[in-house]
């Protein structure tokens, strides 16, 4: 199942480091090559004999290490591998991860990588809940990293709580889940569209919406884990984009329309997810207007509607998706946009739900075909909601 990837293996210090040579085992069984990197103190809780034994690698523990063959380790190992697991990712390590600090073997390796990274937490409950570090994993979740655990439980310090390292065979399964990807969109190229739009009234104020781009980021990773050529076109938002997409960063409605239109041309698929601001202030006034006692008033104008307009440009074969955000009439309105848009799909999710669309991490959605056919999926994560949205996607491609 992992037959010919390539894994580097980080560990940190922590006491579940007496597991990370399960991880190797359950990894090569699977098929993979692993390489383990680790910090020094990983080497007091296992020791570098037993995991050069089950990788069939050296270890690299140390920078200045001269019996590696390239000098610079960090480098070369990076270029060999597909995936990185940090298990256990100490607090200590994931602070160095997200401010850029690469002071021993694995943070500079870390720093170095820019291909996919799972994050296996494991610390003291106190340490876990502490502001550094739940600012610091924000970081990591906001970079693309996959965070697996940590589990709830005793932990070795006596507490009980969240903080347990999550068991060698849930990590190893994540990897084979995110190496599982059926290629459905290989040589495919697949323009996204993420976040809100905003639109200026003076030089410091401005109308916008809550979106936060997660959506459309997650739909973006799925369609560069299936093989697709990703251009994702996106709002000011406070996620980073996935490693490999063409990112295309706008402000307005008006840049993003342009952006789509030229993109489209080469697409086989777009799948609209931004949320559009329908209007715009007419003028924008030049300089900050001014406080006073009036009432003021200020003239809106409609913006281009993208979707509608790659409904009309659309050419046989190319696949096109928007989606429907709706608080009430859901299904109605849904249907509607889909005739009016010309769109082959519109996933709806409603504001009525909870947890579901803006800002969460969740979403409740149902996909509505041209051809009548609605598929309604149960709340669940945006990365699962992206994966059936693509296969839903993928799907009608002839
Ligand atoms: O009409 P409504 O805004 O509800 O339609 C939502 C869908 O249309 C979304 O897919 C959104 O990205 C797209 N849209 C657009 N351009 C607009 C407004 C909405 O592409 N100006």
């Amino acid at each position: 199942m992992l037959q010919g990837k390539n894994i580097i293996l980080g560990i940190s210090g922590g006491i579940a480091a007496y597991k990370a040579p399960l991880i190797i085992r359950l990894l090569h069984t699977a098929g993979a090559s692993v390489k383990v990197v680790c910090t020094q103190n990983a080497l007091e809780f296992t020791t570098k004999t037993t995991l050069e034994t089950l990788s069939e690698h050296p270890v690299y523990a140390d920078v200045f290490d001269r019996d590696f063959v390239h000098s610079t380790e960090h480098i070369s190992i990076t270029d060999w591998a597909d995936l990185m697991i940090i298990a256990p990712a100490t607090g200590n390590i994931i602070g160095k991860f997200a401010s850029g600090i690469a002071d021993e073997a694995l943070s500079t390796t870390y720093m170095a990588f820019n291909g996919p990274v799972f994050i296996a937490p494991a610390m003291n409950t106190k340490m876990w809940l502490s502001k550094a570090v739940q600012d610091n994993m924000a970081e990591m979740r906001n970079r693309g990293h996959q965070i697996i655990g940590p589990d709830e439980g005793n932990l070795a310090c006596g507490y009980d709580g969240a903080g347990r390292m999550s068991q060698p065979d849930e990590i190893v399964d994540a990897v084979k889940e995110f190496f599982s990807a059926e290629s459905l969109l290989e040589g495919k190229t697949v323009l996204i569209t993420a976040g809100p739009t905003v639109e200026n009234i003076d030089p410091v104020r401005f109308l916008s919406n809550y979106s936060s781009g997660k959506m459309g980021y997650a739909i973006a990773n799925e369609a560069l884990r299936q093989g697709a050529k990703v251009v994702l076109v996106s709002g000011p938002v406070n996620i980073n984009a996935p490693a490999g997409v063409e990112l295309i960063s706008v402000k307005t409605a008006a840049e993003m329309h342009q952006v789509c239109v030229d993109k489209f041309a080469d697409a086989d698929m777009a799948i609209m997810a931004a949320a559009v601001a329908d209007y715009r202030p007419k003028d924008a006034a030049e300089k900050k207007i001014k406080k006073s006692d009036d009432e003021i008033s200020i003239t809106f104008v409609k913006n281009p509607d993208i979707l509608a307009d790659l409904g009309r440009m659309k050419k046989a074969g190319q696949i096109l998706g928007g989606f429907a955000l709706e608080t009430d009439h859901e299904l109605e309105n849904a249907k509607q946009k889909l005739h009016n848009k010309k769109a082959d799909f519109i996933v709806m999710n409603s504001l009525r739900d909870a947890n579901s669309a803006f800002g969460y991490d969740t979403n409740k959605i149902s996909v509505i075909h041209a051809s009548g056919d609605v598929k309604s999926f149960e709340l669940m994560t945006k990365t699962e909601a992206a994966k059936h949205i693509i296969k839903e996607a993928a799907a009608l491609i002839k």
